[in-house]
């Protein structure tokens, strides 16, 4: 399998718990209560796997692989990339805050998870279809079938180390069950 195709395959599974975010955020804001659990999942599915292990693998070796191929780095297409999941990542700790303070009873946590989960989801559903669109065809042009039979080796061996992955598609399934049937037409 390309290196690319992996990625887009992560993007598929990222998409789903996306949507759940969204009905999730609906739904606290139509003022219902959900189970504190359920958002404290959807925070750990994006600490561990989109960003541990999906942006980490961007970061620290397509990217790299990139830029050693003549794409540009610093003021580019990358940097734009990375600086993306830099704010995602601000997102993230805002949402796992809002999370834990839901789950203490903390009034205003809902209206926090709500503000920052939305633009959680609206980042990463722009940021996912450039790299569908562009980014990962780029890399498909520019890097050699040596380099990528190279970045294949390196992402087995980050797929190998990524203890944990499994368990968080598991409970990413069990949290689609409970609100994609909420809103059919998500991924
Ligand atoms: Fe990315
Ligand atoms: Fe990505």
């Amino acid at each position: 399998m390309r290196p690319t195709v992996e990625l887009t395959g992560e993007h598929n599974q990222i998409k789903i718990m996306l949507g759940v975010i969204d009905v999730a955020c609906d739904r606290l804001a139509a003022g219902e209560a959900l189970p504190a659990g359920h958002l404290q999942q959807m925070v750990l599915f994006i600490k561990g796997f989109v960003d541990k292990h999906h942006h980490d693998k961007e970061e620290g070796l397509l990217f790299p692989a990139m830029e050693a191929a003549g794409v540009p780095g610093e003021g580019g297409p990358l940097a734009a990339m990375s600086g993306e999941h830099d704010i995602g990542r601000q997102l993230v700790r805002q949402m796992s805050d809002a999370a834990a303070g839901y789950a203490a009873g903390q009034p205003g946590a809902a209206a926090s998870f709500i503000e920052s989960g939305r633009n959680y989801v609206s980042l990463l559903l722009a940021h996912i279809d450039k790299e569908d669109q562009i980014l990962y065809p780029m890399a498909d042009s520019r890097l050699s079938q040596e380099q990528q039979q190279e970045l294949r080796r390196r992402f087995d061996e980050a797929d190998a180390a990524a203890d944990g992955s499994a368990e968080l598609i598991e409970d990413l399934r069990g949290l689609q069950a409970a609100y994609q049937q909420q809103r059919p037409g998500l991924v």
